[in-house]
């Protein structure tokens, strides 16, 4: 028997227009496009600036009301019955890895937008607003931290606190969102959107587990932790040829010595635990000078906070004690706990998969999200599609058109129940 509102949830899932989407995703997939299927799009860059522009035309075009806040978050906004009532939010990030692939991010914020085209063409009427979020900076790469603009958004992060940091560019955060604001000039300028009625973001796993399980949806129960730190190791320049060993301060062999300490410390016989060292500057990086110093960044995840803060309290002590000749610093510049979404959420997301016959299975994200911060603010949910054998970060990620399309309606059915 199906009620009022699962008439209006089956529409709108059923005016999801695949062609459309996918090639809206292939089309946005083109802004910043490295050849091979791959995206460098950082954020704020020109890459990602022009994607503002065409999210914010495009959703001009559809009649929607688009906005900016303080940090360059990017809102299109499709107004509800209900002018004063609290919007539903939905959406991900527009930036993307140095190399990267077409769907991190970018499907959570096509797939919404593509989402209010259905409930338009099913001409459903919500109570309350809905509006697709563009966060900024999610990836973390030119700037630091991670997930920046929904930490910001959600007071996990204060603007004033990090708006003349550099980039890894030289670029100050501060000079980089003018240019951002000033990219979109037809969105209006608001300040933080307060209270939100929920958020659910649509994204690609990332992982395996829904492909090999056989599973079209993945039902997001929650998000790992995360904690990231830098280290510097400064030693002193010298000549590679005239130098003897024993009076060298070389900065790239105690950084080794500090990454196999930190290998062997961070084992995990059950694999749980991720460890990371994606970033490893040498400096001057010539091969004829022994090297100056050496910066790296460590990426540490767990699903155990306890584990997680055990692991991670004894990197700095480690880093000291396992360098011989060289100064060694540590900083941790992003930190957040492991996370359980809402179940009133997770239950809704669920029961519209019913509703639509179509399979899901609860699971946990390995990645990180903005949801993981919109989580401490709103009732969040997130729902997953498979990509071709767990890949991303690289261009090899891949989805196709009909797990794109059945994302899209599982999640514009969810945002009716949400938002009536
Ligand atoms: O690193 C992450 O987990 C996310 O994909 N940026
Ligand atoms: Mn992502
Ligand atoms: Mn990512």
């Amino acid at each position: 028997m199906t009620t009022h509102g699962d008439q209006d949830r089956i529409a709108a899932a059923a005016a999801i227009d695949e062609a459309r989407l996918w090639s809206h995703l292939l089309e946005f997939g083109e802004i910043g496009g490295i050849g091979g299927g791959g995206v460098c799009r950082l954020a704020l860059g020109a890459e990602e600036l022009a994607a503002r522009r065409h999210i914010t035309g495009w959703a001009r075009s559809m009649g929607y009301q688009v906005f900016v806040d303080p940090v360059a978050n990017l809102f299109v906004r499709r107004d509800g019955t209900d002018p004063g009532a609290a919007p539903v939010i939905t959406g991900s990030h527009i930036d993307t890895q140095p190399q990267g692939g077409r769907f991190d991010g970018a499907y959570g914020v096509i797939a919404a937008l593509e989402a209010l085209a259905a409930l338009d063409g099913a001409s459903v009427r919500t109570r309350h607003p809905i509006e697709v979020v563009a966060w900024t900076n999610e990836e973390g790469v030119r700037f630091t931290p991670g997930a920046m603009g929904s930490m910001v958004f959600s007071g996990a992060l204060a603007l004033s606190d990090i708006a003349e940091r550099r980039g890894s560019d030289g670029v100050t955060l501060s000079a980089a969102l003018a240019s951002a604001l000033a990219a979109t000039p037809q969105a209006t300028f608001r300040p933080t959107v307060r209270p939100l009625v929920a958020y659910v973001e649509a994204h690609i796993e990332q992982g395996p587990e829904l492909e090999t399980k056989g599973f079209p949806i993945g039902v997001v129960e929650g998000i790992q932790g995360v904690r990231w730190f830098d280290v510097d190791v400064v030693g002193s320049g010298a000549h590679a040829g005239t130098t003897p060993l024993s009076r060298r301060r070389d900065a790239f062999q105690d950084a080794m010595r500090i990454v196999n300490a930190l290998n062997e410390w961070m084992s995990d016989p059950n694999d749980v635990l991720r460890f990371t060292v994606g970033r490893f500057e040498v400096t001057p990086n010539s091969r004829n000078t022994v090297p100056a110093r050496v910066g790296f960044g460590i990426d540490l995840r767990h699903p155990d906070a306890g584990i997680l803060r055990e692991k991670g309290d004894r990197i700095a002590a480690m880093a000291a004690a396992a360098a011989r000749h060289c100064e060694v610093s540590v900083r941790e510049v992003f930190t957040k706990a492991p996370a359980t979404f809402d179940r009133r959420v997770i239950d809704t997301i669920e029961t519209v998969t019913r509703l639509l016959r179509i399979p899901s299975l609860r699971m946990p994200s390995g990645a990180f999200h903005d949801a993981l911060f919109l989580n401490d603010v709103c009732p969040t949910g997130m729902i997953f599609i498979p990509c071709e054998r767990g890949i991303s970060h690289d261009p090899a990620e891949s989805i196709t058109a009909a797990q794109a399309a059945a994302g899209a309606r599982v999640l514009a059915a969810t945002l009716v129940a949400l938002a009536a």
